[in-house]
């Protein structure tokens, strides 16, 4: 774990981290996820409180440190982004065929070539990675003006099934998982799958990073669906019925209409009341799409086993042990 060198009467802004961290790092993101499992949980008033706050002042340092490592890696391309709204959400669309990780040739692999185990392990990385896409929508449109609001409420009731337990999406994918026979741990999982998740939460998390959270989400409306058919083909070539691939069927078709929604209803009116939102949009959207794309790149180095990066003695690699039966 990374120590932060704290005395007792230093103020916060004086209570640095004792080295920088790495934080796209294996350790460093193993870690920010474990916190984050324990701070979303349901719990109690604990007699350990004043332990738990400087943990968590630690880690939203931490946690600071890599969203600004984030940021820096997409900020020029964010400035491209146009303040007009419309010019806005033209250039927000286009990071469907330009953004980082679009068309990788992951995905035609994995439709047509991938064996069933080779799509169990793909999935179980994916599921690990999720950081549950209903609360992170919850989370973001706290105080948010109000058509955006109402946009994102439209958006987390179809998450939620409209109502019904069977339509809940998270429980779709929990289906998958035991059809699937997978463990999406922490341990099992891959850290640039982890860093997905973790920028995700850190975002939704925070209201300095709301509008950022906002244009996250809304690129993962905009660039699932062509994955999402893909990963489908794929578990249909293996065998799974329809019932069994119904999350990612559903998201081929389903969120082109949340993407078109979210674009017109939340993106172009946030843009239009303060043109400032524009870049933080563009941002979070880059750092969502560079995070899959860091995923994408790993994903192709375990499975089609290119050990000249030396990534092949990784810990989370064992997992390809079924892939070799
Ligand atoms: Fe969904
Ligand atoms: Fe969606």
């Amino acid at each position: 774990m990374l120590e932060l060198d704290c005395v007792e009467s230093a103020t916060i802004a004086e209570c640095a981290p004792a080295e920088p961290a790495d934080v796209l790092s294996d350790a460093f993101q193993r870690d920010l996820a474990r916190w984050n499992g324990e701070r979303l949980r349901p719990g109690f008033p604990s007699e350990r409180w004043q332990d738990s706050l400087a943990r968590d002042f630690q880690m939203r340092r931490l946690e600071a440190d890599f969203l600004a490592t984030l940021r820096r890696e997409i900020a020029d391309r964010a400035r491209t982004a146009p303040k007009d709204p419309e010019a806005f959400v033209a250039w927000f669309e286009d990071l469907k065929q330009a953004g980082p990780g679009q068309n990788d040739v992951l995905f035609p692999w994995l439709a047509e070539h991938a064996t069933r185990d080779e799509l169990r392990w793909f999935f179980e990385q994916e599921a690990a990675g999720e950081a549950g896409f209903d609360d992170l929508v919850a989370m973001t449109q706290v105080k948010l003006p109000n058509q955006a609001k109402l946009e994102l409420a439209r958006n987390y009731w179809d998450e939620m099934g409209r109502g019904n337990i069977k339509g809940m999406h998270g429980l779709m994918l929990d289906g998958l998982v035991e059809t699937l026979k997978v463990d999406p741990l922490i341990e099992n999982t891959v850290w640039e799958s982890l860093a997905l998740a973790n920028a995700m939460t850190a975002m939704a998390t925070s209201r300095d990073w709301a509008w950022h959270s906002v244009g996250a989400l809304g690129a993962i409306e905009l660039t699932a669906p062509g994955r999402s058919a893909m990963v489908a083909a794929g578990l249909r070539r293996v065998g799974l019925s329809d019932r069994e691939r119904r999350y990612f069927d559903l998201h081929a078709v389903l969120d082109v209409k949340h993407s078109e929604a979210w674009n017109r209803e939340a993106l172009a009116p946030l843009v239009a009341e303060d043109p400032r939102r524009a870049r933080a949009i563009a941002e979070g959207a880059l750092i969502r799409l560079r995070c899959g794309e860091r995923c994408f790149e790993r994903y192709r180095r375990a499975l089609w086993r290119d050990t000249s990066t030396g990534e092949g003695t990784n810990s989370a690699i064992p997992l390809l042990g079924p892939i070799r039966q």
